[in-house]
């Protein structure tokens, strides 16, 4: 199968379209990472999904829908805080887990009685939606463990050969996959920390929680229990720029090529040793982390972490983003 990147475009929405109702798998451009997507009614093109990937069966998708989908076809009612919250912060990188009607594929929740909505504001992807009319089931468009991708290339590069058609939107300017939101208890809970923060929620939901999964206990978010987001190289994550200093001579030593991924703060502290720069604020290294990460791997040998300073807000999401992508808290 050729693969075909295609940006806006005359007739460009229509053949992804085909491509969907005949249940093929399309992978487009949303404003946090790339999403590969399939009609979420329709099981074999749900199974699709999982089998390209390698994902593993019981962790379940997000299903898309443009803004003006009626929702209550798919969920079983909701608390007020969560009409208020899709109000503030719809369409955006927030996706809400609500009791499901059992309407879609099966699959598509593995086995859940919820289902986890999300309204992306991307217009590439808002325009796709539309024309399909359709949930459309997708995780990230990554191979299952690999860092997730933020442009159209990042999707070829893993599936060149396999998906006919990427909706090329440019680069995700949010860069970290959404925040998810358990919305079937008294209190919203956050399952994955995203640019969508706690403080936001809390803003407008009066509280929000924060699942921390106990020991032994199966995750509420079941993708949050395995390894994720990892580059192609070695890797190793330390807390300061003299620790990561150390290892970089030790590699280089030994005739690798060894590169140090920091928040700018630190880059000056490195000593001209070759380095990537995660960037300054939460936004900003929540933009650039996952590109670095792909960057990384296809020139380094050991590509060396160090945890930035700020720990709150969107950098909860961040942070969780690359503990496990240097396989810290994985
Ligand atoms: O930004 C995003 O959310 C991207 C774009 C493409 O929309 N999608 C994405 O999908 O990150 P994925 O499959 O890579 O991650 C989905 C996460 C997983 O951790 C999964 O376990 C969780 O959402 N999830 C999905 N359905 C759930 C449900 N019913 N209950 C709890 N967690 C759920
Ligand atoms: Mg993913």
């Amino acid at each position: 199968m050729e693969t075909q990147i295609i940006a806006r475009a005359h007739g460009w929405l229509s053949r992804a379209k085909k491509y969907i109702e005949e249940g093929e798998v399309v992978a487009f451009h949303t404003e946090t990472v790339y999403g590969l997507g399939a009609n979420a009614f329709n099981d074999d093109a749900v199974l699709k999904i999982f089998a390209l990937k390698g994902r593993p069966a019981d962790n379940p998708l997000i299903v898309h829908v443009h803004r003006d989908y009626e929702i209550s076809r798919l969920i079983d009612g909701e608390p007020p805080y969560a009409a208020a919250l899709r109000a503030a912060f719809l369409p955006g990188p927030l996706t809400m887990v609500y009791p499901s009607t059992g309407k879609v594929s099966q699959y598509v929740s593995c086995g859940l009685p919820t289902l986890a909505i999300r309204v992306p504001s991307s217009p590439t992807a808002q325009e796709f939606l539309r024309e399909v009319d359709l949930p459309i089931a997708a995780p990230s468009a990554n191979l299952s463990k690999h860092v997730s991708p933020v442009t159209a290339r990042h999707v070829y590069d893993d599936f060149n050969g396999k998906i006919p058609l990427i909706l090329d939107g440019g680069a995700c300017m949010g860069g970290i996959e959404s925040t998810v939101l358990d919305c079937t208890g008294e209190v919203p809970q956050i399952l994955r920390g995203g640019l969508v923060t706690r403080e936001m929620i809390a803003s407008v939901a009066g509280d929000c929680g924060v699942y921390v999964r106990k020991e032994g206990e199966q995750p509420k978010s079941p993708g949050m229990a395995y390894k994720h987001y990892s580059p192609r190289c070695k890797t190793a994550y330390c807390r300061s720029a003299e620790e990561a200093n150390a290892l970089y001579d030790g590699e280089a030593e030994q005739g690798g090529r060894p590169c140090i991924l920091a928040e700018s703060g630190l880059i000056s502290a490195l000593g001209g040793r070759e380095a990537l720069d995660l960037g300054g604020t939460g936004e900003e290294m929540a933009r650039r982390l996952y590109a670095l990460l792909r960057s990384a791997e296809k020139s380094a040998t050991l590509l060396i972490g160090v945890e930035p300073k700020e720990q709150e807000g969107v950098m909860v999401g961040v942070l969780n983003r690359l503990r496990r992508a240097f396989g810290v808290d994985a």
